[in-house]
């Protein structure tokens, strides 16, 4: 089974424009079909580093001399990257969420095709698993939990079901799970409704909002000026983090001004609209439906 397809490679790409020289980062190297046709238009002096939390992507890693691959999460970028004696790099790739391998890894437990244990960890040695999500949890926790990442209307009386259940249903398996939520799928959409449920353990489970969020803080300081931001997300909250933070350098709200009434902001947009998968690839490729592409660059200091 392919590891997993890249999604928008040629935007990706264009968007890095790449230097042959250049040293870039690739922030979620998965099956490394990104960092593959980066390493292409790279020369011998250029540098790519790969970062994954998922220790299933070394079996990826390239026997190239310019590649190095980090098993970290992003969330720690500036530091891994000092550790590897970078100050500040020239591009950063970011492809956003869980790759295809993960999604078809049963025992990881993202997926509602295969009855697994209640994980959803990409990093398997570190954190809770959505197990002790589901446990730990308060009422309220969880009802922001399914407002904010699954966007689901009934997020207040799912999570009160939940917290009335779970000590007699022990839901530690993907489809014990399923079978608490059943009573709230609506005929025609069971599976709409059990995936974001399941997106929103996974993105409370891996702290992707707070990972993505700190990537973005720290390429302020690790990209050169002129250097590139290349991020796809695949979901509303993602993207709006990414866009707020490239048109203002927060996440909310304007940008700040100094004494002078002046604004100093770190990015300059390279794309005013998003890019989007064509219907080619959408078709080809049913993961990428949901990819929306920005691309930045690092203004002058
Ligand atoms: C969508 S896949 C990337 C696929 C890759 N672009 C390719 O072409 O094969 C996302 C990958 O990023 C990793 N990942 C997600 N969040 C991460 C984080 N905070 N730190 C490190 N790796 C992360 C996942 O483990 C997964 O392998």
């Amino acid at each position: 089974m392919t590891y997993h397809t890249p999604v928008l490679l040629h935007d990706c790409i264009q968007g890095l424009e790449l230097k042959p020289n250049g040293v870039y980062v690739d922030v979620t190297f998965g099956g490394g079909g990104h960092s593959r046709e980066i390493l292409k238009h790279l020369g011998a002096q250029g540098k790519l580093l790969g970062f994954d939390q998922d220790p299933d992507a070394q079996a990826n890693a390239f026997g190239d001399e310019r590649f190095t691959l980090v098993r970290g999460n992003f969330r720690f970028l500036k530091n891994f990257l000092r550790m590897y004696g970078h100050q500040q790099v020239d591009g950063i790739l970011g492809d956003l969420g869980v790759s295809s391998h993960q999604f078809d890894t049963a025992e990881k437990g993202f997926s509602l095709r295969f009855d697994a244990p209640l994980d959803m960890r990409m990093n398997p040695s570190g954190g809770k698993t959505a197990y002790a999500l589901l446990m730990e949890s308060s009422e309220a926790q969880l009802k922001e939990m399914f407002r904010n990442y699954g966007e689901l209307p009934e997020a207040g009386r799912l999570a009160r079901h939940l917290v009335n259940a779970r000590a007699d249903r022990k839901p530690d398996t993907t489809f014990k799970l399923m079978e608490l939520i059943r009573p709230f799928m609506k005929r025609g959409q069971e599976h709409q409704f059990a995936a974001r449920v399941f997106q929103s353990f996974r993105i409370a489970v891996n702290e992707e909002i707070e990972a993505l969020k700190a990537l973005l803080e720290q390429s302020v300081d690790v990209l050169r000026p002129g250097g590139r931001l290349v991020i796809i997300s695949y979901h509303s909250l993602e993207d709006r983090l990414v866009k707020n933070f490239i048109r203002s350098g927060k996440f909310e709200g304007e940008p700040e001004k100094d004494l002078f009434g002046r604004t100093h902001l770190p990015f300059r947009a390279i794309t005013r609209k998003p890019i989007r998968p064509t219907e080619a690839e959408q078709l080809e490729n049913n993961r990428s439906r949901s990819a929306v592409l920005r691309i930045a660059e690092r203004t002058e200091k």
